[in-house]
């Protein structure tokens, strides 16, 4: 079997794929292995799904490796474009199933998992515009010689995905991928697998001949690692933490030297001046930290506010986090779901004992809610000192840190003061305080009055530790192409 019936609260009964889908078909594992699916919301299994090994890793590498060498070059870049397109409207089609997974298996409010859905397809339908838009140039050196410059695909391309968002990763992985000329073998998350499956059919569904798109469901350390050190791999794009980008990079370096593109953790610094518009710095500043759970690279975990408003900020923005309501991801009204897994919630909750340790206060929260599902309740902590280790790690989870600061330069000091360097942002309304920080914080996004408004038009990745390359925007087609020289002598032979 490599499918199941599987129910949702909003959509009900529905075919849930489980096997690996490789040349457009869902196939068992060579070693048969299957692992258990996870509901973060009752701590149940929901389905078992088919596990890759090395073995399966090769076969899904041949496949895309076949398919790249083959028929795929003949296809025009306009075709490539509508499929991307086509896929991207069955996406909308079944925004409200694809949702419904999503929520089941990663814990995510429905109504958030939708957002995700419209940003996914958003995402795939602007690639599928730039397909037929990748262009070369031609450039001069001298009469006799004609030169161009050719933009081609890089080949066989591994896409390695995390867990907090599934669905969003692999638009953002694919579209791009695609639109440039490239086959994929694409992992998602061992903690939730389940939509990009379903996703993956998908493609089938579009007209995707077999062999462009490939996804199999397996663990990072056998699966992952064998596409970060696949000799047939051309290209490795992953998304994660820091620890694993290292890992990639090793094994990149020590197999084939397949380009790499890294998107990884954050620590981003959320800063509000006292001119600030203090409601609209709050409802950002707990938009910033507690959406999506807080499971969000560029989360604005490290609040910097200035002294003038200090005091009232922390009040206010503690009543403002209690009102976010933490529950069922179906139920119309959460705002936050579960943490996607024991072992995440389990590090969270671990960063919330050494934040008290440290002597940091709580100013709400800091305790796990309910006793079923991996939920933790919105978490403040005023007073960070700048050491501390709640003010330095990524937690990746709905916990957040606050503290005070004098300056404009005091500001970007603490604000630049970790080895990240995702995202920032600045509340103000002085547009020379706007313009002065953004410009000089080390962060690949800055937001000004506002946090976590990515658009699929707007590069992101990240500075220093946080990342190697862009994803979204033009940007990100440089991920996925290679560039070719071609001359063309025109005179005589030179030498005779
Ligand atoms: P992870 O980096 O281990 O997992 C991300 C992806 O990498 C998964 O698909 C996993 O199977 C794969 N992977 C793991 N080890 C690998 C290896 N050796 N070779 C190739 N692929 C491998 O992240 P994890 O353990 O799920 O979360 C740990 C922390 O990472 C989080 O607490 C958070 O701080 C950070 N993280 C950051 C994300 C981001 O969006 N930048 C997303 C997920 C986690
Ligand atoms: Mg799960």
């Amino acid at each position: 079997m490599t499918s199941i019936q599987l129910e949702t609260p909003t959509t009900g009964k529905y075919e849930q794929p489980t096997g690996l889908f490789i040349n457009n078909e869902f196939v068992k594992g060579v070693d048969g292995k299957q692992f258990e699916v996870i509901n973060p919301t009752n701590e149940k299994v929901i389905c078992s799904v088919h596990e890759a090994s090395e073995k399966d890793v090769d076969i899904a590498v041949a496949a895309a490796r076949k398919a790249f060498e083959g028929d795929w070059r003949k296809v025009t870049p306009n075709e490539r474009g509508k499929l991307l397109v086509k896929l991207a409207d069955l996406f909308d089609e079944r925004s409200d199933q694809l949702a419904a997974i999503e929520s089941l298996d990663n814990g995510k409010a429905f109504t958030m998992a939708k957002g995700d859905v419209a940003a996914a397809s958003g995402c795939l339908r602007y690639y599928g515009g730039w397909a037929d838009k990748i262009e070369g140039k031609v450039v001069d050196t001298s009469p006799d010689t004609f030169n161009y410059i050719r933009k081609e695909p890089i080949g066989v391309c591994g896409q390695i995905i995390p867990w907090n968002f599934p669905l969003l990763m692999w638009a953002w992985k694919i579209g791009p991928a695609i639109a440039c000329g490239n086959t994929v073998v694409l992992k998602t998350a061992e903690q939730t697998p389940l939509s990009g499956l379903y996703a993956a059919n998908l493609c089938k569904e579009a007209g995707f001949p077999p062999g462009i798109v490939n996804v199999i469901s397996g663990f990072g350390k056998i699966a992952g690692a064998a596409i970060a050190s696949h000799m047939d791999v051309d290209k490795v794009a992953f998304t994660g933490s820091t620890l694993v980008g290292r890992q990639i990079m090793k094994a990149a370096a020590g197999s084939n030297l397949k380009k790499v593109t890294l998107e990884l953790g954050g620590k981003s610094p959320n800063i509000v001046f006292d001119d600030a518009d203090i409601d609209n710095a709050i409802s950002w500043v707990n938009f910033g930290i507690f959406f999506n759970h807080g499971q969000c690279c560029c989360a604005g975990s490290r609040v910097y506010v200035q002294e003038g408003i200090y005091d009232k900020f922390v009040q206010r923005f503690k009543e403002r986090a209690q009102k976010n309501v933490v529950g069922d991801p179906f139920a119309a009204d959460t705002f936050q779901g579960p943490q996607v897994s024991q072992i995440q919630f389990d590090r969270i909750m671990g960063y919330i004992k050494a934040g008290q340790d440290e002597g940091a206060t709580i100013v709400t929260g800091g305790k796990r809610k309910g006793n079923e599902g991996y939920f933790i309740e919105p978490t403040i902590f005023a007073d960070v000192k700048d050491d501390m280790s709640i003010m330095q790690e990524e937690i990746f989870g709905p916990v957040c840190s606050i503290a005070k600061f004098k300056t404009k330069e005091d500001a970007v000091r603490l604000g630049n003061n970790t080895t990240y360097g995702l995202a920032a942002a600045v509340h103000t309304s002085n547009l020379n305080t706007a313009i002065e920080v953004s410009n000089a914080l080390k962060a690949g996004t800055v937001w000004v009055n506002t946090y976590n408004t990515l658009h699929w038009q707007l590069p992101f990745g990240g500075f220093k530790s946080s990342g190697i390359g862009r994803e979204l925007g033009e940007a990100a087609l440089d991920n996925y192409l290679q560039t070719k020289t071609v001359s063309i002598r025109l005179g005589d032979a030179l030498f005779g």
